[in-house]
């Protein structure tokens, strides 16, 4: 039985700030942020926005791709920026999209690589259950201390897609290869909003982990390199994906996978999975049948690489010119805008903000979390 993703889309804030603008603030020369880190712009979120409303919007679109949304009778929300500690984020996404009552929410957490696993998971429940699909989210907002050298790679997005049978664009291949270690190298303590971390360990990591899940993946599906037609790396920062290609001798240009993420910025769980609908959305090749390799890191750490086929129809589901005019009209902030965005201060949250999709965060009425569509 084949099983895999059967549409995807994706959701930002409506506002970012040049990575230019940050770097004459804080005294860096660009090229540090452009080619050192490989990153030109981030997402940056106003106070009514959140996890929730770019998930919403992501699964709207995501839902408009397929035709029996009542066979929806799983929902996963994966993140590491969530705001409550019991309250599954998803259930505000089944009552806005008005999904089946009997459908399963839940929440599920490995910093970056929680949308894999929550992949993973909805692929076994496929198999048991030939007839549904499950809605996975993967939606974070990245934020590290103002000035600190994290800064520069902050973002934030959702991704949205449904894991079904004959799946419309990628159908995920069974072997895979995992490697598991507790390490410090970013974490965000309960008290925090702020998450904190050791970057070089990180990128040590990262590469670490990868060299062991990918020969753990080619010793298991007795595979070489020259299988893989494409790859789509988790990319915190451009420059980390491409070091990553250098470490499995990758010999092929990464670039129509960067090209939302160099705009957006770490989008964490969402990550991997809008590479993924970069590379659909610019590859000027036909993907049909071709074999795409996917590396997911989380810190703390998980790590992933596992692999899909491009399925026959997936032209006809992709939406490259709707992914293309939500990076183009988004709003250009100042500086001046960032640090109020950050402060999250009531003078930003007395002024009113656009939003990405049609639901907002009103407001918090005794530590509850009020949306309304506007
Ligand atoms: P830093 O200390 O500012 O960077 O932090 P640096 O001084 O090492 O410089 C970065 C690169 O820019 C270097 O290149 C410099 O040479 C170059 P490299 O040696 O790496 O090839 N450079 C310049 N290039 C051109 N012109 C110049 C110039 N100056 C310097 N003038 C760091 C950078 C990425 C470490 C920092 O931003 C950070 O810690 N970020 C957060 C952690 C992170 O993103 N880690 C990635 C791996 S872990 C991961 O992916 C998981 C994660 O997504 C979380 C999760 O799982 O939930 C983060």
């Amino acid at each position: 039985m084949k099983i895999g993703i059967d549409s995807i889309a994706f959701s930002t804030s409506r506002y970012f700030l040049k990575l230019k603008t940050l770097a004459a603030h804080r005294g860096v020369e660009f090229e540090k942020y452009s080619h050192g880190i490989g990153q030109i712009a981030m997402s940056v979120f106003p106070p009514s926005e959140d996890i929730v409303t770019i998930a919403i919007d992501a699964a709207r679109k995501a839902i408009a791709q397929i035709e029996n949304i009542a066979a929806i009778d799983f929902l996963i929300f994966a993140t590491e920026s969530s705001f409550d500690l019991s309250k599954a984020a998803g259930i505000y996404v089944h009552h806005f999209l008005k999904l089946r009552e009997d459908c399963r929410v839940i929440e599920i957490k490995q910093a970056c690589y929680s949308a894999t696993g929550a992949l993973q998971l909805a692929k076994s429940y496929v198999r048991e259950n030939h007839n549904s699909k499950v809605l996975v989210i993967g939606s974070d907002i990245v934020k590290y201390s103002p000035g600190s050298s994290g800064e520069p790679t902050q973002g934030g997005a959702a991704v949205a897609f449904l894991v079904s049978a004959d799946p419309q664009i990628m159908i995920i291949e069974d072997g895979s290869g995992v490697h598991t270690n507790d390490i410090m190298d970013f974490w965000r303590p309960i008290s925090e909003s702020e998450a904190q971390f050791d970057g070089k360990l990180s990128a040590y990591n990262y590469l670490k982990s990868l060299d062991i899940s990918f020969n753990r993946y080619l010793a298991k599906t007795n595979r070489n390199i020259s299988a893989i037609d494409y790859v789509c790396f988790h990319a915190p920062f451009g420059k980390m994906a491409q070091k990553g290609a250098l470490q499995i001798k990758w010999p092929n240009p990464l670039d129509d996978t960067l090209l939302y993420n160099s705009a957006i910025g770490n989008s964490c769980s969402a990550s991997l999975y809008i590479c993924l609908t970069s590379l659909l959305d610019h590859s000027k090749a036909p993907l049909e049948n071709k074999r795409v390799g996917l590396y997911s890191y989380g810190s703390g750490s998980v790590a992933e690489y596992f692999s899909g086929i491009i399925a026959e129809k997936y032209r006809s589901i992709i939406t490259p010119e709707e992914n293309q005019r939500l990076l183009a009209s988004r709003k250009e902030i100042s500086f001046e805008e960032y640090e109020l965005f950050c402060s999250n201060s009531s003078d930003s949250a007395n002024k009113t903000y656009e939003n990405s999709g049609a639901v907002r965060l009103k407001s918090l009425e005794n530590k509850k979390r009020i949306y309304v569509e506007n």
